[in-house]
């Protein structure tokens, strides 16, 4: 079994584009660890929630092929523009996937948009009024974990990184709440804790789920 709890670096290779900061990204030292482990040279490596293109950029360095799908138009020309393979990169939103000719993937890494419960702007449709809320936030994300099962090979890797939300006194268990949407499609395989080495002092420690495609 793997460890429980692993300690990587916080820092953060790439600079950040003029129009975003480093918040959104995880380190590249967590797309680089688990994509050494999870997976060989020549695999394709999906991201569809893209953001900044870590997953991609370090899948790139690691000779594995990358795919991402972005929604958000100055993110996707930012990481498109750097990419070797910039021709798999997807401007849209992940519900959508299957209009795209896309190969079955050997593993997937990505980090979701989070949602306070609290809130009522749902990041997964831009802010839509008409899909307003937590309830539909998490319905949404487990349609669109259900898409993106079917570009994935059997059993290959799912594995997402995701906190839980504190805000004054309101507490959100998305990472519990992220598995459970998943239920349909995927077996949960594992929980990892990463604690990073130098944390910013609110920020000392994240969660890996990992799942594998029923
Ligand atoms: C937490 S960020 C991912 C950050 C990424 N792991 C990195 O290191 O840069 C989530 C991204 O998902 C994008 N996003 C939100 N809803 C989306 C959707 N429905 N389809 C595709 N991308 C979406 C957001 O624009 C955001 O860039």
């Amino acid at each position: 079994m793997e460890n429980p709890i692993i300690i990587l670096p916080w820092a953060f290779e790439r600079d950040a584009p003029p129009f975003e900061g480093n918040d959104i990204k995880f380190p590249e030292s967590l797309a680089r660890h688990i994509i050494k482990k999870h997976s060989k040279k020549g695999d394709k490596i999906f991201d569809p929630f893209a953001g900044l293109g870590t997953t991609l950029f370090v899948a790139e360095e690691l000779k594995r092929i990358p795919f991402g799908i972005e929604a958000e138009g100055q993110k996707f020309e930012w990481v498109a523009g750097q990419l070797e393979n910039w021709t798999h990169m997807i401007c849209d939103d992940t519900a959508c996937l299957d209009k795209y000719d896309l190969p079955k993937m050997d593993l997937v890494l990505t980090s979701p948009p989070y949602m306070p419960r609290h809130h009522k702007w749902n990041p997964l449709f831009g802010g839509d009024p008409k899909h307003a809320g937590y309830d539909k936030y998490l319905k949404r994300m487990g349609f669109i974990f259900g898409k993106i099962s079917k570009v994935m090979k059997k059993n290959a890797p799912l594995i997402i990184q995701v906190d839980n939300l504190h805000h004054g006194k309101t507490f959100t268990p998305l990472v519990r709440d992220i598995a459970n949407t998943l239920d349909k499609n995927f077996i949960q395989t594992n929980e990892q804790i990463v604690k990073w080495d130098n944390p910013k002092q609110d920020y000392p420690f994240t969660n890996l789920l990992y799942f594998k495609k029923k």
